[in-house]
């Protein structure tokens, strides 16, 4: 099964791949580079899928080169970029070798961001391993660090050639990295398509049981969502930034978190801030109670949080810094910040947050 989709007269793929991972070494022979592959991997991800990826590359006839990560915000940093890129010097990479990095969002982010300044750009793959790449950030060519405690402040755009999304990589997730991918897929299904919203809705019990049919489902019904914000707008001038639904409160609590933590245990995922962040920006958004209403329980199905009640944290601190990270979002322009205002499915604009007050009962009503 394959999606394909053109960016300025580019071709690119993404694959799901059921069982066989034949279509990687196919397409590693096909393509024109100096046959020198980075294999960049989450150590996280089962030994046995990563060797069976390691076999593919080889019988590719390419020479690889291994480097691992762990998967965490506090690795996606520019330590790490230079890492790869002191390692591809070292080895004598050009800029028709290959980075092939397999992980989460993190990893995904940080390699495409090497891949895309060494030598200004290199062959570039992808396989997704957490549900959140694989639903959302392995397509759109966003690379990025975190720099400063600002999350993302440092990044290019750089599209990976070709994803490969592996069904069976899916079955070993472990629950948490497989359900925190949902918000992403809600937010699509907000912004874009009812159908992504009654799907989630009616076939809730096969999504959390991983049916292979109905999560290939699932994932390709967001990623073409995805492709339809951007593949006209890039640079995120419009169309595009309605992705970020969500995504201005959901990264403002994910800084405050992290600065205010004493357990990592209490640190959200991305995907499960993102459910939080739709929810207050709803809130801020709309009378809309029934939509509401129906993201909630959407929410609740799958156990994802929907507010911050549960962690063990200075609330007035959590408070002053979520309020505070919210003027740091990259989509500001003037003095106010910005989010995306929907009142109705399918119907998101970019509106700026002007009341300072309503943002405080927003953010107080969750802690
Ligand atoms: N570029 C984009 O368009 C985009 C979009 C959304 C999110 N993001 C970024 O993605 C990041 C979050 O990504 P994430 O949620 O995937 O987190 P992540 O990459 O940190 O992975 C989460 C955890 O899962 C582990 N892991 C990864 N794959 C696994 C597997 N198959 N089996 C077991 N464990 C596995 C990792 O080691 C890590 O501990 C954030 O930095 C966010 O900014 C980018």
């Amino acid at each position: 099964m394959k999606i394909e989709y053109r960016i300025n007269k580019e071709n690119y793929q993404i694959y799901y791949l059921n069982k066989k991972l034949s279509q990687i070494t196919k397409d590693l022979e096909k393509m024109k580079s100096d046959k020198k592959i980075l294999f960049l991997f989450d150590k996280n991800i089962s030994k046995k899928i990563r060797s069976e990826i390691y076999s593919e590359l080889k019988l590719s006839g390419c020479s690889v080169y291994e480097i691992e990560f762990i998967g965490s915000k506090k690795n996606k940093n520019l330590k790490a970029v230079l890492k790869i890129i002191d390692f591809m010097i070292s080895k004598g990479f050009t800029r028709k070798s290959i980075v092939l990095s397999m992980g989460g969002g993190v990893l995904g982010d940080l390699s495409a961001l090497a891949a895309s300044l060494y030598m200004r750009g290199m062959i570039y793959m992808h396989i997704p391993t957490t549900m959140t790449s694989i639903v959302d950030s392995c397509i759109g060519g966003k690379t990025a660090i975190n720099y400063q405690n600002i999350i993302n402040s440092i990044g290019t755009y750089f599209h990976a050639n070709k994803v490969y999304i592996l069904d069976k990589i899916i079955k070993n997730l472990p629950e948490r990295e497989y359900i925190s991918g949902i918000p992403e897929v809600l937010k699509c299904g907000l912004i874009k398509d009812t159908k992504i919203l009654n799907f989630l809705e009616n076939e809730s019990l096969k999504i959390k049981k991983k049916n292979s049919e109905i999560v290939k489902d699932l994932c390709l019904r967001s990623l073409k969502a995805k492709i339809y914000f951007f593949k006209d707008d890039v640079y995120e001038k419009k169309n595009r930034l309605m992705l970020n639904f969500g995504h201005t409160f959901a990264h403002s609590i994910e800084m405050a978190i992290e600065k205010n933590i004493n357990n990592k245990k209490e640190l959200l995922r991305h995907g499960e801030a993102v459910g939080i962040g739709i929810l207050c920006e709803l809130e801020y958004a709309s009378q809309n109670s029934k939509l509401i209403k129906k993201t909630k329980e959407i929410l609740n199905l799958y156990n994802l949080p929907v507010n911050l009640k549960h962690l063990n944290l200075n609330k007035q601190k959590l408070q002053n810094d979520i309020f505070k990270f919210l003027f740091l979002d990259k989509k500001r322009i003037n003095k106010y910040p910005r989010y995306i205002n929907l009142k109705n499915v399918g119907k998101p604009k970019i509106e700026e947050m002007q009341d300072y007050n309503k943002i405080n009962i927003i953010i107080n009503n969750i802690l």
